[in-house]
Parts: C-alpha cells; structure tokens; sequence
C-alpha cells in the first residue's frame, strides 16, 4: 500500500530526507520532523517542489515534550490520521573506537535520549493520531549495532547499547498496541553513507530508502515486533 500519511523524524538530512523524497515521489502525504527547519535546505528544496506527494514539514526535536507536542498539533491540522510513524531520528555521539575506560559517559545519555527515550516520547504523543489510521505502523529505525548476538567487537559502546535498547522497546510497545490495531516493528536501513555510516557505507540514501519506503508500505499485523532488514526480511539480521 502507498500513499497514506507518513510522519518521518530526522528528516533534515540523511536517510531521513532520502526517505521523505522517496515516499513523496510516490505520492505520500508526507509529514517531515526537522529540529531546526530553517537550516534543513535539503528538506526545504524537496517541500517547495511539485510532486505526485505533498511534503509539510514539522519543527521536531524528540529531545523536547513541548517540541514534540506542538508537531502533533501542527499535523493535526493537516492530517485526519497516521498512517505510519517512522522513528527515524538518532544519533551517534562517540568516535566509535574508545575504550572503557576513555568513553566520556555522557555519551550514554545523549544516545539513550535520542534514540531510545526520544522514540519512546514521539510514539506515545502521537498515538491519537495513529489511533485514527486503518492500519497504523510504527517502524523504528534500528542497526545490526543494536544485535546482540552477533556482537564480537568492542566499537560503539553507546550507540551499540542504545539500538539493543530500542529494540527492546519495539518488542515492549509492539506487544502493548497490537491489540489496539497498532503494528510496530524494528527495521534495519543498511550500511549507508551519512554522517553517521561514514563514507566507507555501501549503500546511497537512496537504495536505502527506496527499500524502506517498499518495506513500510507492506509491514501488517504479521510482523508486530520483528526485527527486518529494509528489505523487510525476518531474521537476516538477528537479536
Ligand atoms: N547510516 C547508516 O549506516 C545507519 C545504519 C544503521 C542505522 N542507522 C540509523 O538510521 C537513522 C538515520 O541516520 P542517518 O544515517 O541518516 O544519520 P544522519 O545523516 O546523521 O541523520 C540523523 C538525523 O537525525 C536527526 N536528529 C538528531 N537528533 C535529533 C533530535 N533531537 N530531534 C530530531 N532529529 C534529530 C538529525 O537532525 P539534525 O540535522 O538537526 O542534526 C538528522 O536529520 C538513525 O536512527 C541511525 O541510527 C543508520
């Protein structure tokens, strides 16, 4: 299914504006979080240009409740519902390579805040207005970082730990709102380069998005707290 409401998060820069470009180009009415729009120029090009989608972007920052309160009243007033959320919004606030003993723990709590307790606060503001879908979906943008059973290495402390927690959360919030009708799933994007796949990724934003934008259109009731690959496959990266 395409075409519906989606509501992306991060969607200044990265996969998150790859991903709003390529649901808009199939004809989503797509609802953009940027923290600051103003200096999102990428996202502001894409919303003044004319397309099968319509593009309004949302100033969203999951760090903040009132942030996040004012977008569910802004999209409120230009949807009836959401189709999907797509917490897409992270960070990842360390070199990757610190050792115990070097990482500064404040790194923990700016990746906790963002990509687990932020995700957490955008999904729980906005289920009113999921309420109102057909067949609401949450996909939470995870990462092979978060599996814990195929860590080996001693990289990415914080980011690691934070994208198990969010998959864990996913497995949590999918149990709680399956029975409301409200299907949540945890989905990896690939290796892509952004800031934070670096340039060495080999995959664009947008092979990326073209496989996310596919998958979130075909996520049902079936795959309530799975962990897929932007494919959409179960099981090719594991817990
Ligand atoms: N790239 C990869 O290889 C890869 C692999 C696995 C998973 N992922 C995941 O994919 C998602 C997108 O990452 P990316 O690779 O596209 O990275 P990116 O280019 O660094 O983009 C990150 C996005 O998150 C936004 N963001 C950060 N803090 C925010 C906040 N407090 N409120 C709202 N937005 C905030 C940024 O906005 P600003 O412009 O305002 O900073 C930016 O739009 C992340 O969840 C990441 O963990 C990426």
């Amino acid at each position: 299914m395409s075409g519906g409401t989606v509501l992306v998060t991060g969607a200044s820069r990265g996969i998150g504006l790859a991903l709003v470009c390529e649901l808009s180009a199939q004809g989503w009415h797509v609802l953009a979080g940027a923290r600051d729009p103003a200096a999102a120029h990428g996202l502001q090009a894409a919303a003044g240009k004319e397309g099968p989608g319509t593009i309004d972007i949302l100033r969203l920052d999951v760090r903040s409740d009132e942030s996040v309160r004012a977008a569910v009243d802004e999209a409120a007033s230009r949807v009836r519902g959401l189709d999907v959320l797509v917490n897409n919004a992270g960070v990842f606030p360390e070199e990757g390579n610190e050792s115990l003993e070097s990482l500064p723990l404040e790194c923990f709590e700016e990746a906790f805040a963002v990509n687990v307790v932020g995700v957490a606060r955008v999904t729980r503001l906005f289920l009113p207005l999921l309420g109102r879908a057909a067949h609401p979906r949450v996909i939470n943008i995870s990462s092979l970082a978060g599996s814990i059973s195929s860590k080996e290495d001693s990289l990415n402390y914080c980011y690691g730990a934070s994208k198990s927690a969010l998959n864990m959360l996913t497995r949590t919030m999918a149990a709680e709102l399956r029975p409301r009708g409200i299907t949540v799933v945890a989905v990896t994007p690939g290796w892509v380069k952004t800031e934070i796949g670096g340039p060495r990724a080999p995959l664009s934003v947008e092979e990326s998005a073209r496989s996310l934008a596919a998958t979130l259109g075909r996520v049902s009731e079936k795959d309530a707290g799975q962990f897929l690959d932007r494919e959409g496959k179960k099981g090719a990266t594991p817990w």
